[in-house]
Parts: C-alpha cells; sequence; structure tokens
C-alpha cells in the first residue's frame, strides 16, 4: 500500500511493487511523481527524512535535510537595525538551503533499491511531458499563489495563468521533465553538476542567492541512528535530530503513558490539557536544546530518559494550566559530548518505509529554477535567525539552531514505525510545520489508546501547543462547546484554526491486511493491492 498527497502519485508508487518493486523503490518513485504533481510540497528542490523498517526487523534512517550555503551566515536575515527581516528567510532565492532530495533518493536506492533508479523515474519524466489535471484543491491553491509566482519570478512559469485556473485544467512541464532526464541518465550528478547545477546557480545570481556549485557538488545525505522508545507495548521509531520530531515525540509519550487517556475520552477537557502541557515543557526543550547534531552537542539520552522526563512533568497540575512564560527548559547538568508532503509505503513482504519531505512554505520560495522547471524551497527560515524571534511557524530558538555555513536547519518533521511484539504495525507521518511532532503524537493516541482504525485516526480533529505562543490551537469542530468552556477556565487560551496537518499513514490490522489513512483535508489517496 502507498499513502501520499496526490491520487496520482499514489498510482506511481503502486505500480512500482506491482512490478516487483519493494516498498522503498515504490517510496522513491512517488517522491519524484509528487515533484511532478504536488508542486506545493512534492519536490526535487527541497530535502526530507525516510525512516526505514524491513521486514528482518533491521530499521535505518536517512537526512536527506537541507543545508546552509558556505555563504550564509548568522545575521544574514538581519536588516540595519538588527531587527529579523522575516521575508528574505521565507521569499525569493536568498531563503534557499542547499537542497537534498535528489541525493536522498539516490542513497536510499544505493542502500535498498531493486528495481533500476531509471525505471523508478520514468513514470514522473512521462507525467512531467504530457501533463497531468489539477484537482480543484491544486486549483484553488494555485488562484491564490499567482501573485508571489509574479513577484519572485523573472518568467512565466507553468504555474502562471491569467485566468483563473480550474478543477480539469492540465499543465505540461517540459523543462522538469528535461531536468528528470537528467537525474535519469547521470544519477545525482545529474543533479549537483552539469547543466542543472549551471541553471540553479544561474538562478541565484539572478536574485542574492547564496547556493554555489561547491555546495551543490559537496551536498551529501546522512544515514542516522532513528530515534527509539516505547508507548504502552509498542517501539516507537522515529527521526533523529536534525529532525527534533523523534525526541519530541518520545518525550511526549513518555509524559502520556502514566495517565489513563483512553479513560477520559478523545478530545475531553482532561486529555488535552495534559496534552498542552506537555507540549508546552518538550517544545521550550526543543527550543535549546535542539540543532543539526553536526554542529551542537545535542543531550539526546538525557531528554529521552524517563527520570528527567518525569521530573520535567513533575510541576503539571490538573486544576491550571502553566502559563508559558512559567515553562522553561529543562535543566541538564551537563552537556553529552506550509507545505511539506508524507508518504508511507509498506510492500507485501512487509517491508516499510515513511519519507516527510518539503520544500518549507507551500511552493517554497516561490522561485522556480529558469530552465530547470522545478520550485526551491525556503528552509533557511527554520533556523532561528534571531534567538527569541519567531519564525514563519512561530517557533524560537537560540544558539543550537543559529545560522552556520554548511549547518541543518532544525525541522519538525516525524515520519515514523511503530512496531508492537516485533512485528510491523503503523507507518506514520505529516505535514504542518510545528504541528507535525503533535498530530504525529495524537494519531498514535487515537490507535493505541482510543482504538481508531487507521482513517479515523487520521480524520479526527487535532490541537496543538508549542510552548509559544501561549494558545491551544483547535481545528474547527474538535472540541464540543463545554470542553472549550472548560479548558479556558483552566486557564487556557483557545485559537481555532481550519486544517491541522495532511497526515498518510498505514496500520497493519491483525490479520495482516493493511489499512491505510489518508487525510481528506487534502487530495491525499491510499492506493493498495
Ligand atoms: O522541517 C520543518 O519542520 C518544516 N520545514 C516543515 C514545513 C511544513 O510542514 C509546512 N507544511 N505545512
Amino acid at each position: 500500500m502507498v499513502s501520499s498527497a496526490h491520487p496520482l502519485a499514489s498510482a506511481v508508487g503502486l505500480d512500482v511493487m506491482k512490478n516487483g518493486g519493494n516498498a522503498i523503490d515504490a517510496a522513491i518513485a512517488t517522491h519524484f511523481a509528487l515533484a511532478v504533481v504536488y508542486p506545493q510540497a512534492g519536490n526535487i528542490g527541497g530535502g526530507g527524512f525516510a525512516v526505514i523498517r524491513m521486514n528482518d526487523g533491521t530499521i535505518s534512517s536517512l537526512d536527506f535535510r537541507e543545508k546552509a550555503p558556505a555563504l550564509a551566515h548568522r545575521e544574514m536575515y538581519l536588516n540595519a537595525d538588527g531587527q529579523l527581516d522575516n521575508l528574505l528567510s521565507t521569499h525569493g532565492h536568498m531563503a534557499t538551503g542547499v537542497p537534498g532530495a535528489v541525493d536522498g533518493m539516490f542513497a536510499l536506492h544505493q542502500k535498498y533499491g531493486t528495481l533500476p533508479m531509471a525505471e523508478l523515474i520514468e513514470p514522473s519524466i512521462k507525467m512531467a511531458q504530457r501533463g497531468y489535471a489539477i484537482t480543484p484543491l491544486a486549483a484553488e491553491l494555485l488562484n491564490t499563489k499567482q501573485e508571489e509566482f509574479q513577484t519572485h519570478n523573472r518568467w512565466s512559469t507553468p504555474y502562471h495563468s491569467d485566468q483563473n485556473w480550474q478543477a480539469g485544467d492540465t499543465i505540461t512541464q517540459p523543462d522538469l521533465a528535461q531536468t528528470l532526464e537528467h537525474i535519469q541518465t547521470n544519477g545525482r550528478n545529474g543533479f549537483y553538476e552539469g547543466i542543472v547545477a549551471d541553471q540553479i546557480v544561474a538562478e541565484m545570481q539572478s536574485g542574492n542567492g547564496l547556493i554555489s556549485y561547491a555546495d551543490l557538488k559537496n551536498y551529501q545525505s546522512v544515514w542516522r541512528k532513528p530515534i527509539i522508545g516505547n508507548y504502552r507495548g509498542h517501539q516507537i521509531i522515529s527521526m533523529a535530530p536534525p529532525s527534533s520530531g523523534g525526541i519530541a515525540l518520545i518525550q511526549l509519550l513518555q509524559g502520556t503513558e502514566g495517565y489513563p487517556i483512553a479513560d477520559w475520552g478523545h478530545n475531553s477537557t482532561k486529555t488535552i490539557h495534559l496534552m498542552a502541557e506537555l507540549e508546552k515543557r518538550v517544545y521550550a526543550d526543543r527550543a535549546t536544546y535542539l540543532g543539526d547534531p553536526d554542529f551542537v552537542d545535542i543531550p539526546v539520552n538525557q531528554l529521552l530518559d524517563s527520570l528527567y522526563n518525569q521530573q520535567r512533568y513533575a510541576d503539571i497540575s490538573f486544576d491550571k494550566a502553566t502559563p508559558s512564560e512559567l515553562v522553561s527548559a529543562g535543566e541538564i547538568p551537563s552537556s553529552e559530548s506550509p507545505e511539506t508532503t508524507h508518504l508511507s509505503v509498506v510492500d507485501a513482504d512487509g517491508n516499510a518505509v515513511a519519507i516527510t519531505t518539503t520544500l518549507n512554505s507551500s511552493f517554497g520560495n516561490k522561485v522556480m529554477v529558469k530552465g530547470a522547471g522545478f520550485f526551491l524551497n525556503n528552509e533557511m527560515d527554520d533556523f532561528s535567525s534571531k534567538p527569541g524571534v519567531p519564525n514563519q511557524f512561530g517557533l524560537i530558538g537560540g544558539d543550537a539552531n543559529a545560522i552556520a555555513p554548511h549547518k541543518r536547519m532544525l525541522s519538525s518533521m516525524t515520519p515514523t514505525i511503530v512496531t508492537k511484539n516485533g512485528k510491523l504495525k503503523m507507518v506514520v507521518g505529516t505535514p504542518g510545520g510545528s504541528t507535525i511532532i503533535t498530530s504525529v503524537y495524537q494519531t498514535l493516541l487515537n490507535v493505541i489508546d482510543f482504538d481508531m482504525g487507521m482513517q479515523e485516526a487520521v480524520h479526527a480533529k487535532k490541537v496543538h501547543h508549542q510552548w509559544y505562543p501561549d494558545e491551544i490551537r483547535v481545528e474547527t469542530d474538535a472540541l464540543t462547546g463545554s470542553v472549550e468552556t472548560d479548558l479556558e477556565q483552566l486557564g487556557h487560551q483557545l485559537r481555532m484554526t481550519d486544517k491541522i496537518g495532511r497526515m498518510d499513514c498505514i496500520l497493519v490490522l491483525p490479520d495482516g491486511r493493511l489499512e491505510g489513512g489518508a487525510d481528506p483535508r487534502g487530495d491525499n489517496t491510499a492506493l493498495g493491492y
């Protein structure tokens, strides 16, 4: 089964498995297909993370996160008065980190692939050449982005339109098809060197961008040891730094395990109060301690230590909310030496892969590389550009996540695999910026504690707290009126929001069949055979 953000991309992945490919082959093909039919987040100009569990129980995870260019520096987004210029870190050429996605797909393929890479890229080339019909949601989104596309591009991209886009309109992408062909013929060097590198560097030079030939050539994805934890008899396998997802998720689950939330009820006052109190503390730790492990010493073992977390949560009161200003990062004695997309795949042999990948904002920095036909990320905004000043997701941070040349920016992406008694149980993940961690957390609770099926768990309304701003974000209709009033009486501020997350998940049912969970908040589709 493949669950991804777009029906055409899920179909590409499914075909790969029908033709004898494994889950990783299917995930790679789906990733390239998303770069064609889901350009707001599917990408070759961005980066991400993959968590893998093969059916023999071996686990691994790949970091293909973007890196700061060599010319990046700590104060690059501050103006003359020392104020942060959010526009520079989110829009246009300067916002872009060195893309990791293409290198990541080749690294995955080298370790696990069984079909030739050329075969996995081929369907995407065809879709880029022949065109694809856009969905109603895509038309709506594209119509809101026209002005930004015009502001940030010197030419008319295939996504420009003078009239409103309509559902069913066809978009062809000849430049992108050619770029994919370069990659198909020349492997990872087809992107990081040669004509595509020329096009990227020329694009950078046209708009104060910093990415150089050397930045591209030297980019390397990194195999990292997955973060592992336990929750009510389940093993949780998730992403290590530079994603904060795995550590934060395990911290939240540790804080939840001591409480009978199934008895309290899904989205009940007490359950949400507990989640919000845990989240404030976990996001405070995130802001203080987490960053690129190649640059900062992250106290991973302490943050995952059950005694540390027990003490950390000891001041949680069930009578009132703790104001965020009274919450700070836990004390660790000494330091140990808007748009993303997720796809989940399980093959017939039980191999599983979870990939979350992103351009950061919807369509990244809005710049399409001229001649090469793909959008660039604006991942640099995930750094903490000024201590204590929020980024586009309202997240704050400090030294651990400050900008430095070649450094990877901290992420919230949380591709996660769950096993029980040594057997695969769930593959989970979602976009949503800072809400990714808490969406994955709630989805695990929905299945494990609230006994929901996969689709129901994905569908269920979500809530979110991230320490600052001091508010619980509540999806429309998530809570009954009385739960809202009760939470306010406990001292929580509530802020209503339209949609949280776009999950793509797979659950292994007790009889071995697979249940997909594809988020109705988007065009997400799970297909199996
Ligand atoms: O890595 C991160 O945490 C962010 N760049 C993810 C962005 C995101 O999920 C936007 N999607 N809605």
